[in-house]
C-alpha cells in the first residue's frame, strides 16, 4: 500500500530552482524542472556530501564537492566520478501540495 507524504507546498521551490525538505531523519531534496517536481535524498552518492549545494544545469544536477552528474528525471549518474544513481523519491502533486509517496 502507497501512503502519501506532504512536504511542501509548491510555490515554495520556484521553477529551475531546488530546496531541502526533512522527513524524519532524511532530508529530501526537491527539485523544479520546468514545473516537474523530482525528489532525491539529499546525499550524493559519490562521497555522502549534501546535494543542496550542487548546481542545476537544465536536468542535469552537479555535485557541489566533486562535480558529479545525475539527471534530474530519472536520478542515473551521467559520470566518471560515481556510478550510483541517486536514491529517488517518487512525487504527486495534489492541489497545491508536493507529496512523496512512500510504500507501506
Ligand atoms: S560527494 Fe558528490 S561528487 Fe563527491
Amino acid at each position: 500500500m502507497v501512503k502519501y507524504i506532504k512536504i511542501a507546498e509548491t510555490k515554495d521551490i520556484p521553477p529551475n530552482t531546488m530546496q531541502v525538505f526533512k522527513l524524519k531523519e532524511i532530508e529530501i531534496l526537491v527539485v523544479n524542472v520546468e514545473g516537474k517536481y523530482y525528489a532525491f535524498e539529499n546525499r550524493c552518492p559519490h562521497l555522502g556530501y549534501p546535494l543542496y549545494y550542487g548546481n542545476l544545469n537544465g536536468e542535469v544536477l552537479i555535485c557541489g564537492f566533486h562535480s558529479a552528474k545525475f539527471n534530474v528525471k530519472t536520478g542515473e549518474s551521467l559520470g566518471a566520478v560515481t556510478q550510483e544513481s541517486l536514491k529517488v523519491f517518487r512525487t504527486t502533486i495534489r492541489n497545491s501540495s508536493l507529496l512523496i509517496e512512500q510504500d507501506s
